[in-house]
């Protein structure tokens, strides 16, 4: 699915996404320790395939025609490794890297003060590029193609452009919503990777490297269980891990079992597929209190005693890629698979509607 165009970013609700095991974004503590775990090259970055191959060869070849490598942009959600993958290109290219954000430059200026001082080769790592300002990105429109920005000098009729070279460097743009970037700034990318959501055996490996290098003893089974509830994202991932090992220490001998896993993210109340309480909430009033839907969504947030806007964009997103919800004209609708999941039955079968049984495996 299009993860750009249908779910908004998580929001600061009474369900802030830093405050939720399963929050994608990083919260303080996975600052602190990420760096620690982020793989240092293209060899030890899990997963990804298609863009791992593809990268590889762009920076090979440029490597080898010992040029400055193309421009880069990396899209796709929160903790799928974009910033790690930025990190991996300047390795690779053997690289100095500087790291800046749509934010933090507000003005042309700032972006003019950071593209002078780059030394040749150097990697720009721009974070959040979506939301750059306007005369930023005009100016890093002529960067990125001719090396080259027109610094203004003075104001009125009297302000001057004064062109100032720059030397090459590579520009490496991450965003979460590549669909916010105007096509002028897409075009300027020589190479653009689509992260995608990580496959559980994918998840397991991340895990038991980290598990590795967090000198925690893991079972396979027990980073199976751990991947399973891990939402395709490895940030969250590692975050569970960290719970988990707690729960192993105190709880146990220190081993990472399936059961330890399980029983440690349960105390958590993550679920066996990743959802959250508030998930969880959001699917038995639906199922509970509609019948499954369809249901507005305000009419649904209140249900559930939350804000419309949390439903929407914290609690939906995942429900929807997991194909437990649908977002239909008439309203929310729970899938087959909702029902099941919570091991409910729906009306129609639960009055004995004839050919339904079995569909839902009881
Ligand atoms: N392919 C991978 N292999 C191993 N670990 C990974 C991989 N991708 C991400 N990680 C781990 O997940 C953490 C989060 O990744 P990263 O910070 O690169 O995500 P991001 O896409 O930049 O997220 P955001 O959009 O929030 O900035 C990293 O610290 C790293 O340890
Ligand atoms: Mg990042």
């Amino acid at each position: 699915m299009n993860w750009d165009d249908e779910s908004a970013p998580e929001t600061d609700g009474p369900y802030a996404a830093g405050d939720r095991l399963v929050g994608s974004l990083a919260d303080g503590e996975d600052q602190a320790v990420e760096a620690a775990l982020r793989p240092k090259d293209l060899d030890e970055f899990v997963g990804q395939e298609r863009v791992r191959e593809q990268l590889d060869l762009v920076l090979r070849a440029a490597r080898q025609r010992g040029a400055t490598a193309d421009h880069v942009l990396l899209s796709g959600a929160p903790g799928l490794g974009k910033t790690t993958l930025s990190m991996i290109i300047a390795a690779e290219m053997g690289a100095p890297i500087r790291i800046t954000s749509g934010p933090a430059i507000q003005h042309a200026g700032d972006l003019a003060a950071i593209l002078s001082s780059l030394t040749e080769g150097e990697v720009l790592f721009l974070d959040e590029i979506h939301r750059m300002s306007r005369p930023a990105e005009e100016m890093l429109y002529m960067a990125m193609e001719d090396f080259r920005v027109d610094v203004i000098v003075g104001k009125g009729p009297g302000a001057t452009a004064i062109p100032l070279e720059l030397p090459p460097f590579t520009l490496v743009g991450a965003t979460t919503r590549a669909g916010l970037l105007p096509p002028p700034l897409r075009d300027r990318f020589g190479f653009t990777g689509h992260m995608e959501f990580y496959a559980p055996a994918e998840l397991q490996r991340v895990i038991h490297r980290s598990a590795r290098l967090l000198d925690v003893e893991i079972e396979g089974e027990g980073a199976a269980e751990i991947a399973g509830r891990s939402r395709g994202t490895p940030r969250i991932a590692n975050r569970l891990l960290r719970r988990v090992r707690d729960y192993a220490q105190v709880k146990a001998d220190g081993v990472v079992t399936r059961e330890i896993a399980a029983q440690a993210l349960n105390v958590y109340e993550v679920d066996g597929r990743g959802l959250d309480r508030l998930d969880r909430a959001v699917l038995t009033a639906l199922l509970g209190l509609f019948g499954g839907g369809p249901v507005g969504l305000s009419t649904l947030a209140v249900a559930v005693g939350e804000e419309r806007e949390t439903v929407e964009e914290v609690a939906e997103p995942f429900l929807v890629r997991e194909g437990l919800l649908a977002r239909t004209p008439r309203g929310r609708v729970a899938t087959p698979a909702a029902w099941a999941h919570l091991g409910m039955v729906p009306p129609q079968q639960a009055a004995g509607g004839p050919g339904q049984q079995g569909l839902f495996g009881g």
